[in-house]
């Protein structure tokens, strides 16, 4: 449709505003949250820091305000699930870059958790973030959602970081190591692996807002699915063309441990059509919903042509 113009690699001006104000916002939520580095056992609380503070894009985090701004919640609402599930994410990259799994020395431009700190603690460093979601979900004293609504919270970012969220999508991918899937099944790890946590962002946003229809959640949720596997079609097209520097992550990491990914089934064109395939029917989902949703149609179209 925009054919002639030159493809954006910058998010749209709203959307800047409020990637800024989301990271500013949890940031000094997880600074409050996380232990002190200097509280026993201190190796643990500095690699938790260490994982958590590591200057991430936040974008699930985004997600959660971006979704809550549609229906008009607070920020403060949403503080907590946008805590949590950047913590379940977090880890879920310690433990992902671990030798047993992808042994990526390199994230996020700075020594891998376990390079930093060592593999042990670096396992125990995700266990205890994800302990610490939880903790936040259940505890924080944010006024304003009702206990049904939290613990539906807790629900769905359980099942999102769970066996079929993202800790099986990524046991299939450790199975896949060496093998080409079909294309159906890259589609089941991608939206498992990455497009669960992505899903519950959205979800959880919506769900702080109280008392949404089911029809509304079941839209965002298509929407969220949607943007999910693109995200993850995104991060196999960056890790085969993209540079190490930009991305702050070994680029060929893919290639070099044999997964089977977007770029090497498609091809890296056809992958990156399928993503803009995506977003177009990502953004049909929010259809229902008006200009209340510009950013969340902002963030799907930032999630296609993100550069790292
Ligand atoms: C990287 O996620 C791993 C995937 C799930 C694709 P991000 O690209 O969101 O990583 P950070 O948090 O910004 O470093
Ligand atoms: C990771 O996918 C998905 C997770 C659940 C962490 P990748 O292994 O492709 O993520 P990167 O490229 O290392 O960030
Ligand atoms: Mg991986
Ligand atoms: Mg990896
Ligand atoms: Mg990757």
């Amino acid at each position: 449709m925009h054919s002639q113009t030159k493809p954006k690699t910058e998010p749209a001006a709203a959307l800047d505003g409020l990637m800024e104000l989301s990271r500013a916002r949890v940031e000094s939520a997880l600074d409050r949250w996380l232990p002190p580095a200097d509280a026993e056992p201190r190796d643990l609380h500095r690699a938790m820091r260490y994982a958590a503070l590591a200057g991430g894009k936040y974008v699930r985090p985004l997600l959660v305000y971006a979704t809550g701004h549609a229906f008009g919640v607070t920020p403060e609402r949403l503080d907590g699930a946008a805590c949590a599930v950047e913590l379940i994410h977090a880890y879920s990259l310690v433990h992902d870059d671990l030798p047993a799994m992808d042994n990526d020395l390199l994230r996020r431009g700075k020594p891998s958790c376990h390079v930093a700190f060592g593999e042990a603690p670096a396992i125990l460093t995700g266990d205890a973030l994800q302990a610490l979601a939880f903790h936040i979900l259940a505890a924080d004293p944010a006024p304003g959602v009702p206990p049904a609504q939290r613990l539906r919270m807790i629900d769905t970012l359980a099942h999102a970081g769970g066996s079929f969220g993202m800790a099986g999508g990524q046991a299939i991918d450790l199975a896949a190591v060496g093998r080409s899937l079909e294309l159906e099944a890259l589609e089941d790890m991608h939206t498992r692996k990455t497009g669960a946590l992505i899903r519950a962002s959205v979800l959880m946003g919506a769900l702080a807002a109280g008392d949404l229809p089911e029809e509304t959640l079941a839209a965002l949720g298509e929407y969220a699915r949607c943007i999910g596997l693109t995200f993850q079609i995104r991060d196999d097209v960056l890790d085969a063309e993209g540079d190490t520097t930009t991305l702050g992550k070994t680029s060929g990491s893919d290639r070099d441990n044999n997964k089977p990914t977007y770029a090497t089934l498609l091809g890296v064109d056809a992958a990156k059509h399928l993503a803009e395939e995506l977003h177009r029917e990502a953004v049909e989902h929010l259809e229902g919903l008006g200009a209340a949703a510009d950013l969340l149609r902002q963030i799907s179209a930032y999630i296609i042509r993100r550069i790292h």
